[in-house]
């Protein structure tokens, strides 16, 4: 499905998604993603644990959603390219029967979408190619795979930043929980302008200059922690990604530069 978030595909300018799959170590990238890769890397050393912790958050709260709150349903936006531990496959090694739509407008995402369609027999995903600002538009055709008077966890993860309009970021956030009941999740990680600092200022310009999305902004932690208002946060709150309820001591330890929580309606 199409809702005018893709932007045409350019291998010569790079993209987030791509860029994000070169410091996972993913080969779905092009030249021009490793050129800002590679630029971003001098930047900020860590970027390539950043990212694996924000992958290892994922799996991690997707499991505390499906395995100790019993979601049954996700809505997954800013996606990314498919790598290990994708939404799906850990909400439904929890509960085969879940339900997920994902969501990127990222062509090279869409183009690699049947690699996120390869649901248990039980439940559903499905993938929409939509651009986050496009909320009203994301929430109707959500609506095609996710029961919207039942419990929703909101995936937001590593997206927030590419809205470098703060009150833009804030009334989507606000859009997207006006549209799910009480007992819905949302789970935020967030570029951080307060992890080293100076590193990751130097690094978000960098990737500014080659990015074909424009600028995306670094946050500090009170306000990555206001896109929560309104909602109750799970312990720990809005903590470092490799410090929110870490498997092991190696996990905690991780270098990130991403701030995370994961917050419910009342
Ligand atoms: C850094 S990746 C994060 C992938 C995944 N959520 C994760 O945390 O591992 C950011 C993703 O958000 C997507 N994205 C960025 N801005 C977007 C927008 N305005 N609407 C939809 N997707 C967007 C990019 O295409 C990319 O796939």
């Amino acid at each position: 499905m199409t809702a005018g978030g893709n932007r045409g595909f350019d291998a010569k300018v790079a993209h987030s998604a791509r860029v994000y799959d070169y410091w996972l170590g993913g080969k779905d990238n092009f030249e021009a993603d490793r050129i800002a890769g590679e630029a971003t890397i001098a930047a900020y050393p860590q970027i390539r644990s950043s990212a694996r912790a924000n992958r290892a958050f994922l799996a991690r709260t997707v499991h505390f959603l499906a395995a100790d709150q019993g979601l049954r349903q996700f809505l997954d936006i800013g996606t990314g390219l498919p790598t290990a531990n994708n939404t799906h496959e850990v909400a439904q090694s929890v509960a085969p029967e879940s339900r997920i739509a994902y969501v990127d407008n990222d062509p090279l995402v869409l183009s690699h979408a049947r690699a996120l369609l390869n649901s248990s027999p039980e439940g559903v995903t499905a993938y929409l190619d939509a651009d986050l600002r496009d909320t009203d538009r994301i929430l109707e055709l959500a609506a095609g795979t996710l029961d919207f008077t039942q419990p929703v966890a909101i995936m937001l993860l590593a997206i927030l930043h590419y809205i470098p309009d703060l009150d833009q970021a804030r009334r989507i956030v606000a859009r997207l929980v006006s549209a799910v009941p009480s007992g819905s999740y949302v789970t935020i990680s967030h570029a951080a302008s307060d992890i080293s600092p100076e590193e990751m200022a130097e690094m978000i310009r960098r990737m500014n200059e080659h990015l074909a999305e424009g600028n995306h902004v670094g946050r500090p932690r009170e306000v990555v922690a206001r896109f929560f208002d309104g909602l109750d946060l799970a312990e720990p709150g809005v903590v470092k990604v490799s410090e929110w309820r870490p498997a092991s001591e190696l996990e905690a330890k991780a270098a990130t530069s991403l701030w995370g929580g994961v917050g419910r309606k009342p």
